[in-house]
């Protein structure tokens, strides 16, 4: 697995921000945008193109387009749909399929309550987004249903980690074509699983408590 971990001043100020517990939620929603398009330009830089003719007012030249099939955009639900418009800003071509997981607060186990995704991927190159890796339960889940549907290219772009769910990846994908773009990575778990300092809950900060 190669692990790409954002190293940019703008991003670091950005993720002050979100940080912070007084920070409202339509400023958060706002900034999780903008720092996963920042991130997208990484994660993208392996998508596949292929050249195209295009005749500028000069002369005609070789430039290039994405390649088909186009890639295909993967947020986790809940908080990776505040991803979304964030990345198809970098790749407006690309189509969108949805995973809903809800980790089970005392086992940290990830739950799969819905799904929408093509049912081959051969070839697909896959961008999933979830801005919490805390466990790696979730993520890991969703990357191997992507393998279980017949993807071999899967990058998943997240907001903050942990080291604990980094090396989870690396074993649940060994072997596999997997790239993972983080913002940061923060210090450990606590004892509840989440991220030390963290953000808090991902999900509620974007969209609010549910229970
Ligand atoms: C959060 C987060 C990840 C998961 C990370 O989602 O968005 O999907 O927890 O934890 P893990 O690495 O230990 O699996 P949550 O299950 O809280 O659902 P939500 O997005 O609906 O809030
Ligand atoms: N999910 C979150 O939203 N935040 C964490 O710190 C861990 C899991």
């Amino acid at each position: 697995m190669r692990v790409f971990v954002a190293d940019h001043p703008l991003i670091t100020h950005k993720l002050t921000v979100l940080r912070d517990k007084d920070t409202a939620q339509p400023t958060f929603r706002a900034l999780i945008e903008e720092i996963v398009t920042l991130l997208a330009y990484e994660a993208t830089r392996e998508v596949i193109v292929e050249e195209i003719e295009v005749e500028t007012p000069v002369r005609k030249t070789v430039g290039v387009r994405l390649a088909h099939p186009v890639p295909l955009v993967v947020p986790i639900l809940r908080a990776g749909l505040g991803m979304l418009e964030g990345m198809v800003k970098l790749l407006p071509t690309a189509e969108v399929g949805f995973l809903g997981m809800a980790r089970d607060e005392t086992t940290f186990q990830p739950l799969t309550y819905a799904e929408r995704l093509p049912e081959n991927l051969e070839g697909r190159q896959c961008y999933v987004l979830d801005p919490m890796l805390a466990t790696g339960g979730s993520l890991a889940a969703a990357v191997q249903f992507l393998f279980d549907r017949g993807a071999d290219d899967v990058t998943a772009v997240c907001v903050l980690a942990a080291p604990e769910g980094i090396e989870r990846l690396r074993k649940t994908t060994e072997g596999r074509n997997v790239t993972l773009v983080l913002g940061a990575v923060d210090e450990r778990l606590n004892e509840h699983g989440y991220i030390v300092p963290g953000l808090g809950d991902a999900g509620d900060r974007l969209y609010g408590t549910i229970d």
